[in-house]
């Protein structure tokens, strides 16, 4: 189902595109961020402490949070010189459509909580920039919204176990024009967040006095997002979760939207035979479920642990992609968590990832500079896998392979040289 591309006609240059179209209303905010780290540094002072702490926390004690970012460095990367790097391409085709770089938005939910109407600009800053946006089921913003916004965006369902939703759900997706079902398969049970009970996020949302007095020591998040949301849209319900019954963000329905525990290969299995564009699986941490999951008729997996939010020490995707992509067969790898610099994609990749998602920091993009912020995180992104590409002496993503990089070697005694000099 999918290729790296060679050639680079009809794709916009990614560090152009989008800023074609838009003016640049942040550009003296925008000025200070210089990879995507820099977002998270500069929006936290602004977002209520709850809300900070929903994007940016793991679960329980955040060790498979920490280890998504650190794995990356047991691989060191190996440079080629002298091969005529002038031409690059960074595009990949997914799903039979050719995208300006290999890399995406990553469903994320409640994601306007975090900054006014982020769903729609992150997916219109993604089809500026043409890569994909992925719509998260527990979203406020309706999927048909999305569809105009983005008729290239996907959805990533938190699906209700039985039949006749699986059906209607299928059947929206498909009358909305969004291009992919992602099932999100690693939320069983909700999981363990010990750090939203201490910053006092909760949902469905209690307006607890400490909410109120976090929303009054951040009130340009309070006025910008909040009183703004609740103008425009009134009570916001999560409108994608299943057809009949949309529940608002305080009803205390929500709390059993996103883990359906009782889902199982069958129902899996049921979305397969009513979506009849591409099916793709994301939380996949096995060989043996990405084994499954080809013989059920996946289109794609995506190689997850949810950011390190769902199961604690859950291995990085990292240390188990090369097995899962020997299993793959010809689905397409995608995988997430922790991914934030163009080193870090290129690696993945050459563990025989396709395309890799981006979650958080595009959403503390929205959350600063809206469309524009998202616009800006995807143009330092796209410039890094440019130069990452030249650096090693590659013109395209069909060139990266496992001899890019080596395996960190483990620390031994300190080499001696052979006459015993010094
Ligand atoms: C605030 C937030 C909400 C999320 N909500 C969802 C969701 O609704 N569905 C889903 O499949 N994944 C969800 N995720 C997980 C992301 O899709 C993705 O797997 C993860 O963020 C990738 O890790 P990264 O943030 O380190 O890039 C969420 C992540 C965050 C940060």
């Amino acid at each position: 189902m999918s290729s790296h591309a060679a050639a680079a006609d009809s794709v916009p240059v990614p560090s152009e595109a989008g800023a074609r179209r838009r003016p640049q209303r942040h550009r003296r905010l925008l000025r200070h961020v210089l990879n995507l780290d820099d977002f998270e540094r500069l929006v936290r002072r602004r977002l209520p402490r709850a809300v900070y702490g929903y994007v940016s926390g793991g679960a329980e004690s955040g060790a498979a949070y920490r280890n998504n970012r650190d794995v990356f460095a047991n691989w060191h990367l190996v440079t080629r010189i002298l091969r005529d790097v002038s031409r690059r391409d960074q595009s990949v085709t997914l799903f039979g459509h050719r995208y300006a770089s290999p890399f995406a938005i990553a469903p994320m939910g409640a994601s306007a909580v975090v900054g006014y109407d982020a769903d729609n600009r992150m997916a219109e800053a993604a089809r500026d920039a043409n890569i994909p946006f992925v719509l998260s089921a527990n979203s406020i913003t309706p999927m048909e919204e999305i569809g105009r916004t983005n008729p290239h965006s996907w959805f990533a369902a938190y699906q209700q176990p039985d039949a006749r939703n699986i059906r209607e759900m299928c059947e929206r997706v498909a009358a909305a024009g969004l291009r992919v079902f992602v099932l999100t398969v690693d939320v069983p049970v909700g999981s363990n967040r010990e750090n939203n009970i201490r910053s006092g996020y909760t949902m469905p949302l209690r307006l607890t006095p400490r909410l109120a007095m976090d929303g009054v020591l951040h009130p340009r998040w309070s006025a910008a997002t909040a009183a703004r949301t609740l103008l425009r849209r009134g009570i916001p319900s999560i409108s994608n979760i299943e057809p009949r019954d949309h529940p608002t963000i305080f009803s205390r329905k929500l709390s059993a939207v996103t883990g359906h525990a009782a889902f199982s290969w069958q129902q899996a299995e049921l979305i397969r035979r009513h979506w009849q564009g591409p099916f793709v699986l994301k939380g996949i941490l096995s060989r043996e479920d990405a084994r499954i999951a080809r013989d059920a008729g996946a289109d794609g997996i995506v190689v997850s642990n949810h950011g390190g939010r769902q199961l604690d020490t859950a291995a990085s995707p990292m240390e188990v992609l090369a097995g899962i992509k020997a299993e793959a067969g010809g689905m397409t790898v995608l995988a997430d968590s922790g991914f934030r610099r163009g080193t870090d994609i290129l690696k993945g990749l050459a563990l025989g990832a396709d395309a890799v998602l981006v979650g958080r920091p595009f959403l503390f993009a929205a959350a600063l500079a809206g469309a524009d912020g998202v616009a800006h995180a995807i143009r330092l992104l796209a410039r890094e896998v440019d130069v990452d590409l030249a650096l090693l002496g590659l013109t395209g993503l069909g060139e990266v392979s496992p001899d890019i990089m080596i395996a960190r070697q483990p620390a031994g005694p300190p080499s001696q040289p052979p006459d015993g000099r010094g």
